[in-house]
């Protein structure tokens, strides 16, 4: 497995697969790696001739308030992890790599983040997008691999796909959990004894909420009250609790077609988001 650090030589490298015909799946991260990350690497491993993923915080995508300087990194962890998943390549770009001077602009997202993560994190998927797009210039993937549990960003980037015409599938993973139910998180590390407990909450308020559902309950403001009532008494706050149309993420008051049930929670120094997409008929 190499790592490489430089644009100069993650370009040669691609240039030298695509010489050789080669297919290349591609796994953008920010690092901390755990199982949801790594069964992106496996799904790209079982496709493609090689398998290039990167690892890079990236600040544009980070309010102010945020937690980039304390975001978990541990590259010795994360190379060993890589290697054992099938991963050929990490890129491993410093911030000065990646923006060597401020950047003279950046992708604004228009659609889809007026609500959810985009609502609570303003410019949070304009980083997102900039950084993704330089990655896929970088990496000319013939497909990437996204998680579900970041349901928005997948909407998001497939809608940039397909608006800048970026010759790239995407392919979207189901969420990976741990046994309890809690969502594999880079941020879990940050949970207290006690909110680690808890957490599992969260996905079970999901759970409830697709049987209400299921069950006949199609009014979305009826389903929202019901699951918040299963959240009160936490540690933690609410940050959103919503149901919206999937991937349009447009609003609906009677449910049906395919749906996102997600939910952002605030803890001590973490905050969690999970989701679950259903299709009602
Ligand atoms: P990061 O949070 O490191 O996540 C990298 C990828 O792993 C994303 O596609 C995310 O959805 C996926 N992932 C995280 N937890 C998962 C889980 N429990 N199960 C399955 N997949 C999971 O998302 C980002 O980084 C960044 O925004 C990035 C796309 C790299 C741009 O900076």
């Amino acid at each position: 497995m190499k790592i490489i650090e430089t644009i100069q030589a993650i370009r040669k490298e691609v240039k030298q697969a695509k010489k050789e015909d080669k297919s290349i799946g591609f796994v953008p991260t920010m690092g901390y790696l755990h199982e949801g990350h790594l069964s992106l690497i496996s799904e790209a491993r079982k496709k493609h001739d090689l398998v290039i993923i990167s690892i890079f915080v990236n600040p544009l995508q980070f309010g102010p308030n945020e937690d980039f300087e304390r975001y978990p990194r541990d590259f010795e962890r994360d190379e060993r992890l890589a290697r054992k998943a099938g991963a050929d390549v990490i890129f491993y770009p410093s911030v000065t790599e990646m923006y060597p001077k401020e950047t003279p602009m950046t992708i604004r997202v228009t659609k889809g983040v007026d609500v959810l993560c985009g609502a609570s994190r303003p410019g949070h998927f304009d980083g997102v997008a900039t950084v993704v797009m330089k990655l896929f210039q970088l990496v000319q993937p013939d497909e990437a691999f996204f998680g579900q549990k970041d349901a928005q960003q997948v909407a998001i980037i497939m809608n940039m796909v397909e608006t800048f015409d970026i010759p790239v599938t995407i392919v979207a993973c189901p969420t990976i959990r741990e046994e309890d139910g809690l969502a594999k998180s880079s941020r879990n590390v940050y949970l207290t004894e006690d909110e680690r407990e808890e957490a599992p909450f969260l996905y079970e308020t999901l759970q409830y909420g697709v049987k209400l559902i299921r069950s006949g309950e199609y009014n979305r403001q009826t389903v929202i009250h019901k699951m918040l009532a299963k959240l009160e008494g936490g540690s933690g706050t609410v940050d959103y609790l919503d149901i919206f149309l999937y991937p349009s993420l447009e609003k609906v008051e009677e449910l049906s077609g395919q749906i996102i049930l997600a939910i952002a929670y605030q803890y001590k120094h973490a905050r969690l988001i999970d989701n679950l997409i259903m299709k009602v008929d």
